[in-house]
């Protein structure tokens, strides 16, 4: 698979099969996270794989969509976020610890997808809540989350994308 076959393999799932996953395989897509680019390389992140189903009950409280099942799925990913390592633009202060999570969050997206795992984006949950049930410290707060499972062949087509034409000028 090249890179833009994995690309375009890599879409959201949000139906899983609670198939146990492979130790080298968590391995493998950490690996691949761990080397992501960060600004000033402060890797101001940490890596929170929740395995234990009563914290993952706990995940499910914040984030309450109903396609979010926790009981489907082995593992879920959280990227939490060091605001007191992340780097801090000169000119306007601009945090880039979001950016820096970003990056690493489609590393382990793309290496998952190549190891034939799903994983799915979700932004979308209560963040205070989140910081109060897992107790997190002043400095860290929770960026992005995803389940890590073998998709359900129930999941739709890939979503579409804007022509080139429409999104690259040259100038
Ligand atoms: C920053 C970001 C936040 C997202 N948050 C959510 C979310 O809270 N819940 C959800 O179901 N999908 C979420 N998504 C998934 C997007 O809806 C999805 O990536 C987009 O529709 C493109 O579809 P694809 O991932 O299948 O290519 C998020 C994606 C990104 C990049």
């Amino acid at each position: 698979m090249n890179f833009l076959e994995l690309v375009k393999e890599r879409k959201s799932v949000r139906k899983y099969l609670s198939h146990e996953i492979e130790q080298e395989k968590i391995e493998y897509i950490m690996e691949c996270t761990r080397h992501a680019p960060s600004a000033v390389n402060r890797q101001p992140w940490k890596f929170l794989l929740i395995k234990d189903k009563e914290k993952q009950a706990l995940l499910k409280q914040c984030y309450q969509a109903q396609w979010f099942n926790v009981s489907d799925c082995p593992y879920y990913l959280v990227i939490l976020g060091d605001t007191s390592q992340s780097w801090k633009r000169r000119f306007d202060g601009k945090d880039h610890c979001d950016i820096d999570i970003s990056i690493a969050m489609e590393h382990f997206c793309l290496a998952a997808t190549e190891q034939q795992l799903g994983t799915c984006w979700v932004c979308a949950f209560d963040v205070d809540l989140f910081r109060k049930l897992f107790d997190l410290p002043e400095n860290l707060y929770p960026v992005v989350m995803t389940p890590l499972g073998y998709p359900d062949k129930e999941n739709g087509e890939r979503t579409p994308r804007k022509d080139l034409s429409e999104v690259v000028e040259v100038v």
